[in-house]
């Protein structure tokens, strides 16, 4: 049961900090341009090395402020069996493609964590990753799902969908119900997934010629466990590829030795039924470790593109340092801002870059696979506009990572870029997540958690 207390509140905290930055792009839209720009340089310039080139760079203009996209809830959802964690109706947000994008769609999954106890599972259902009721009505769409070409060139009039998270198993668990203390808990992220696929073939996704299954997090590791699924719904005319952003944990053991990662995805594993989606592997090796991307990407036959920081900031938290291993908290600076760790400690962290190449090595041999591997301290780089595609954006070899999946997508290049090691690449964003914990004051307090 490792870490069910600590990833309650403080993983959904890290998830809130996220989408709060993320918000600021939403922010710019509003018509206090002057104020929202000023929020988000203020924001970047807590950050590491962006802050002066954000001072220098203009907000985004009006004219290229990123449209809001209604949330939809799934039809007849409890028919369907697609109920968030609470019993609400599934939802996700849908945006017309237009002109020579009328028949392509990307399809967008939401990440946020897992919850692996009936204890955190009934603590989502009063957040917005486990109820569609506290889920936001309108969101904007920015980084690869933005409508603007400067900032997502290849994708920017596709029909565009982001599918919300609620079920907290990665889209993949289905069990009908679990009753704690009289309260009734929904497993149904496999229903929730096949329902909105429905409704999606159902608007125009069965036409398309071409599509992009990605997600990102949680969302990434649901697009590993479904690119094939989504392959099948489509036409064999169409193009169809899958690209997963930040999905690719490693199932490596934690400063203290211990497997706490693969500890918790067997919890989450357990208590969802989630081992139903992989027969063949359960039937080779524990199930837990079926729940990871290494393990399933063997399998899949879609053309697919792997994009991950090599220090990916939520794996070092989560699963290299996690706070059970670290009791002396002699890493909690490192674990929030990478510049802050010392010799031995990046010493560390390069050892896990190691670890992350070495698990894909396998997949580099694959001829339609693409990758971008870059040494920044980041998590979820394409649904933020700065990390997708900007002046400011992580490059390697001078490429951003919106033209790198572009060009692997439309067949230009052969794509598998793996930059060198930390700290040799000036291009990156590292995020400081010291302002973590300012925040997690108004969210401990608000939540109630903790
Ligand atoms: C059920 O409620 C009791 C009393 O409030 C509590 O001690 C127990 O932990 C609860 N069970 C679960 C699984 O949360
Ligand atoms: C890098 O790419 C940009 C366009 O994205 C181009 O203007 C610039 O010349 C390139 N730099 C190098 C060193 O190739």
């Amino acid at each position: 049961m490792a870490g069910g207390e600590i990833h309650r509140g403080e993983i959904y905290r890290l998830w809130l900090w996220w989408r709060r930055r993320w918000g600021a792009e939403r922010r710019r839209a509003t018509v206090i341009w002057l104020l929202a720009a000023a929020f988000v340089v203020l924001l970047l310039a807590a950050g590491s090395r962006v802050g002066d080139n954000a001072l220098s760079e203009p907000a985004v203009h009006p004219s290229s402020a990123p449209a809001l996209v209604e949330l939809t809830l799934v039809h007849d959802a409890e028919a369907k069996g697609a109920l968030c964690l609470d019993g609400s109706p599934a939802a996700y947000h849908l945006t017309k493609g237009f002109g020579s994008g009328s028949d392509k769609w990307i399809v967008h999954l939401e990440g946020g964590g897992w919850c692996l106890s009936l204890d955190s599972c009934s603590y989502r259902k009063s957040t917005l990753l486990g109820s569609s009721n506290y889920m936001e009505r309108q969101i904007s769409f920015v980084g690869i799902l933005s409508s603007i070409p400067s900032q997502n060139p290849d994708f920017y009039n596709w029909n565009k969908v982001k599918v919300r998270y609620c079920d907290g198993a990665s889209f993949s668990g289905y069990r009908e119900s679990e009753v704690q203390n009289g309260t009734i808990l929904f497993f149904r992220g496999q229903r929730i997934w096949e329902a909105i696929m429905g409704e999606l073939l159902q608007k125009g996704l069965a036409n398309s010629k071409q599509a992009l299954l990605t997600g990102c997090s949680a969302g990434g590791l649901a697009t590993f466990i479904h690119c094939d699924d989504f392959r099948a719904l489509l036409p064999n005319v169409a193009t169809v590829k899958c690209f997963a952003d930040a999905g690719f944990f490693l199932n490596e053991k934690d400063i203290s030795g211990k497997r706490f990662i693969q500890s918790l995805y067997s919890d989450v594993v357990q208590l969802q039924d989630v081992g139903n989606k992989f027969p063949d592997c359960v039937s080779r090796m524990e199930p837990s470790q079926c729940f990871f991307a290494e393990e399933i990407i063997k399998s899949v036959t879609t053309p697919f593109f792997i994009l991950n920081a090599a220090y990916d900031f939520w794996q070092i938290r989560y699963i290299l340092v996690p706070a059970e291993s670290d009791p002396e908290k002699a890493w909690l600076r490192c674990k929030q801002s990478i510049q802050h760790c010392d010799s031995n400690q990046l010493q560390t962290l390069q050892g896990f870059r190691n670890a992350m190449l070495s698990s894909l090595s396998e997949f580099k041999q694959k001829k339609n696979g693409g990758m971008f591997i870059d040494s920044c301290f980041a998590h979820c780089q394409s649904i933020d506009g700065y990390t997708w595609h900007s002046p400011n954006s992580p490059r390697i070899n001078n490429k951003t990572i919106a033209e790198a999946v572009g060009d692997w997508f439309f067949d230009r290049k052969e794509t598998k870029e793996i930059d060198c090691p930390y700290p040799c690449n000036p291009t990156c964003y590292n995020v400081d997540l010291s302002q973590l914990s300012s925040i997690q004051q108004s969210d401990r307090s608000s939540a109630g958690s903790n």
